[in-house]
């Protein structure tokens, strides 16, 4: 794909945010822990591939745990184990090639000695151990790995506030405990439900309390996506005819990144299509039709989920209007709980007193032509 949608994106189209990845870098270096909580699609998972990768290439031990792929204690600590034993075997599953000796004898050879290497200076877990001893061995095993190796490691641990479902809210406690008193090892935590990540990190009486510091993912500025758009055009040949063009790519879009990716992949296809070399202003608002017209199922499913009640799909429809939110006097409580809803989902953004945002806000333009 020319403009990347979905997935993280590669190094050359992280767009705008160096100096916050820098900052990252130098926090998680110098042994600080970091939380991110950012709505779904800001691009959290971007920004940590690309600090791992810098990361690494300054020969730091580096590991990605993703909590949304886990369906158990177990396979937490599986993932765990295997993102730090990668960092020396240099294939990602690790634990299975260890568990299965035979097929691991007979496939390659450095393979193998390098996993009897690390059998010696670690020990492995055994198939048979149970799973909190099991979870215990991999919450262990980036310190001791490091120390061990003579490195420094940085854990990025995604979608963290799903672990809690998965292996229970004790895990936190358990996790909290081994992490403490780690001194080779840094976390970078990332949650896309923020209200949960908060109180985790936040909330006094929670495990993760003062564990990490907690940072607002910067926007990104209307001029770095420009300069990015322009000159993904450029390399394929295409003339942009103004920085109008430009400028209202990114405001259709709302500054939303994948959006803005969105509209630029359909302009890139209506060109195609259409046998041009230039971006107009026309293009762009075909592209954006388009744009919206793949969104549909995602707008759906998310308005299904939050608007089951007529008072939230009213809420909904003022602020997509832009009318004030508690103007009949009836019921203010009940309209707090559909705010509050529509904030915890992620869908809205406080701006200031009584003031609200759309995360996305072509999901307003949905809303207001289709509710
Ligand atoms: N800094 C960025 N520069 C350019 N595009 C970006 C950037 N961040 C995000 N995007 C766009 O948003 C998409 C999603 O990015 P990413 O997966 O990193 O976000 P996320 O917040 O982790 O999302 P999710 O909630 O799905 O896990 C990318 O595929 C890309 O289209
Ligand atoms: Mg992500």
């Amino acid at each position: 794909m020319h403009f990347p949608l979905g997935g993280p994106v590669p190094a050359e189209d992280i767009v705008g945010r160096d100096d916050f990845i820098t900052s990252l870098e130098t926090r998680l270096a110098e042994g600080q822990s970091v939380m991110l909580a950012g709505p779904r699609r800001i691009g959290k998972t971007s920004l940590a591939f690309e600090v791992l990768r810098r990361l690494k290439k300054k020969g730091f031990y580096v590991g990605y745990v993703d909590f949304f792929r886990a369906s158990s204690k177990r396979s937490i600590a599986e993932s765990i184990i295997n993102s730090c034993l990668e960092n020396r075997t240099g294939i990602r599953k690790t634990l299975n090639a260890v568990w299965d000796r035979a097929k691991l004898l007979a496939g390659s050879a450095k393979i193998a000695v390098k996993v009897e290497d690390l059998e010696l200076s670690i020990g492995f877990p055994k198939k048979e151990m149970d799973d909190e001893t099991f979870l215990e061995f991999a919450l262990n095993l980036p310190e001791l790995l490091a120390e061990k190796d003579g490195k420094r490691m940085v854990m990025v641990f995604d979608e963290f506030q799903d672990a809690g479902q998965i292996a229970g809210l004790d895990i936190y406690k358990v996790m909290r405990s081994h992490f403490q008193h780690q001194n080779k090892v840094s976390y970078l935590f990332l949650g896309s439900k923020e209200s949960m990540m908060q109180s985790l990190f936040a909330g006094k009486k929670h495990a993760f309390y003062r564990f990490a510091t907690v940072l607002p993912i910067p926007q990104i500025p209307e001029e770095d996506w420009m300069s990015y758009i322009a000159r993904k055009f450029n390399e394929r040949g295409i003339e942009v005819t103004s920085d109008y063009v430009l400028r209202e790519i990114v405001q259709l879009a709302g500054g939303h990144p994948q959006d803005t990716m969105l509209i630029c992949t359909e302009a890139y296809y209506t060109l195609l299509e259409a046998n041009e070399r230039r971006l107009s202003s026309e293009i762009v608002r075909i592209a954006y039709e388009r744009a919206l017209i793949t969104l549909t199922p995602v707008f759906d499913e998310i308005l299904d989920e939050v608007g089951k009640k007529p008072l939230v799909r009213e809420v909904l429809r003022r602020l997509a209007i832009g009318e004030t939110v508690y103007k009949d006097k009836n019921n203010p409580n009940n309209i707090k709980r559909a705010v509050d809803l529509l904030s915890m989902s992620a869908i809205i953004e406080k701006e200031g007193r009584g003031k609200y945002r759309f995360v996305e806000p072509m999901l307003k333009e949905y809303i207001l032509r289709n509710y």
